[in-house]
């Protein structure tokens, strides 16, 4: 690639020196045969006029002429007024035409200085005329412009040496600067196909300055842009394929969940028709069955329809001040009854006095309930959990509530605490459902604290217990939706 551009370059830079040569060389012939006319004319008329006021020209005979002539290095020719050629220093005046008709003469005897240049009839060579006018004549010098052309002749050779040697020289300037432009548009063409094969990564070395390093610089800019927009498309990909993810996965656990309690109910439902019915010693049993399962759906379906509310952000808040006491210890009375039922202490810590949250308190139960229901069901018997507050300041100087709600459980596995807040998703699967749950829960949790502007996150050591925590604001917090 880079010879082939090479001996372009070079190609167009040689014709291009050759072109510049020969119209100097042209030009340089043609101003000095002008010159040299020009010359030759001013010295034919000085020769003239000296010729004319030193002696009577036109009484001169043949010979006289002729030494004249030899002395003045020029043809002599004396015409008289009608055109008869009287005297002449190379040819008989008898054997001469009538001259009355010649360019120069016409002139000369009018009075002005006649100049031609013609081929002489007589001495059939190239001649340069000048005719002076004089008494009742004109008197005519002529010089064979072969002269003109031997000097003229000798100086486009002295050019041309000149040129030649200036040539080579020239030639290899052309030569090393034509590889370095052919070696950098080489460079520019290789880079532009790696980016073209969607290498974006790649950089070109820019070079110095100039037009090519400008490409450089612009085509490097572009390589960054399109690096920058790849990436950002492959995380859009990657996010797009992470929810289509999670949308088969909450289609197919959705699907899962309802088919388990509704096989259920058509089963037992079916044993009934069957016959059960009438059957004293299970019938009740059957129903309840039945009765346990339809709960199950209709807590499943209530907490998908307040999800999907929560996600599509159409779940309208009422909020308002409320005392953190008061909110706090309305739902651990709530929940108290269940704890004692299985032989749990369940204590309200409360926080400082005055201390206010603004937020939605039918939220704000939800929240609260949801994880005390998961402390109940998560803690054996004879353990303990306790609910309480603190106040806290965040980076930002905006002032929150901390709550939190701490068990003596089973705890969590450090692998399982990321991924608590997703839907559906349980740590010992079989366990919770056995105990009813669906795995919704914590999600719940999650996007109603979102809602508020706070954050929810556990801490919890396997054996020991669990505590979840989560904020809520004391003044209306700017959400980030
Ligand atoms: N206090 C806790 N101690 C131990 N594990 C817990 C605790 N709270 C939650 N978990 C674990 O987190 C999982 C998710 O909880 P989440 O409340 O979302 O679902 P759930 O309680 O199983 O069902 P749901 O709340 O929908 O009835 C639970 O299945 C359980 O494995
Ligand atoms: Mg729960």
């Amino acid at each position: 690639m880079t010879g082939r551009i090479f001996l372009k370059l070079l190609g167009v830079i040689v014709c291009l020196i050759l072109v510049a040569l020969i119209s100097a060389d042209f030009l340089a012939s043609r101003v000095a045969e002008r010159y040299f006319v020009t010359h030759l004319q001013y010295e034919l008329q000085d020769k003239g006029r000296i010729l004319i006021e030193s002696q009577p020209i036109r009484d001169l005979d043949q010979t006289a002429i002729r030494d004249l002539a030899k002395a003045s290095q020029a043809r002599l020719t004396v015409i008289s007024r009608d055109g008869h050629v009287l005297t002449d220093s190379e040819a008989e005046p008898a054997n001469m035409e009538n001259h009355s008709n010649r360019p120069e003469l016409i002139e000369a005897f009018q009075g002005r200085v006649g100049i031609s240049t013609r081929a002489s009839k007589t001495v059939g060579i190239e001649m340069l005329y000048v005719a002076l006018p004089m008494p009742q004549g004109a008197l005519r010098l002529a010089m064979p412009l072969s002269t003109i052309t031997n000097e003229v002749r000798i100086i486009r050779m002295r050019i041309l040496q000149s040129v030649a040697l200036a040539f080579l020289p020239a030639v290899f300037i052309a030569a090393v600067l034509s590889r370095r432009l052919a070696g950098r548009i080489s460079n520019v063409i290789a880079y532009a196909g790696e980016l073209a094969n969607a290498n974006f990564r790649a950089r070109l070395d820019e070079g110095v300055g100039g037009e090519l390093g400008l490409l450089g610089q612009k085509l490097n800019e572009t390589a960054v842009n399109l690096e920058r927009t790849v990436q950002q498309l492959q995380v859009e990909h990657a996010e797009l394929d992470r929810l289509e993810r999670v949308r088969k996965d909450f289609v197919i656990n959705v699907s899962h969940e309802l088919r388990t309690p509704l096989a259920s109910i058509l089963g037992y439902t079916e044993t009934l028709i069957d016959g059960a019915l009438d059957d004293p010693d299970h019938n009740i049993k059957f129903l309840n069955i039945i009765r346990h399962n339809t709960e199950r759906l209709t807590r499943l379906t209530a907490d998908l329809l307040t999800l999907s509310r929560l996600e599509l952000r159409t779940q309208e808040f009422r909020f308002a001040s409320f005392r953190v006491n008061d909110l706090l210890a309305d739902v651990v009375d709530t929940i108290r009854p269940i704890a004692q039922k299985r032989d749990i202490v369940l204590r309200h810590e409360p926080g400082p006095a005055d201390s206010e949250i603004f937020c939605d308190s039918e939220a704000f139960y939800q929240v609260v309930s949801n994880l005390l229901d998961n402390a109940v069901k998560y803690t054996p018997q004879g353990g303990h959990i306790e609910a309480g507050s603190k106040p806290l300041i965040r980076a930002d100087g905006t002032e929150w509530v901390e709550f939190y709600v701490r068990d003596s459980g089973a705890g969590i596995p450090e692998d399982d605490q990321s991924r608590l807040f997703e839907r559906f998703y349980r740590v010992d699967k079989a366990r919770s459902r056995e105990l009813g749950g669906t795995g919704l829960g914590l999600a719940i949790v999650k996007h109603l604290v979102k809602g508020h502007g706070g954050e929810v996150r556990v801490e919890s050591t396997p054996g020991q217990g669990s505590t979840f925590y989560f904020t809520m604001p004391v003044e209306h917090a700017d959400l980030e939706i």
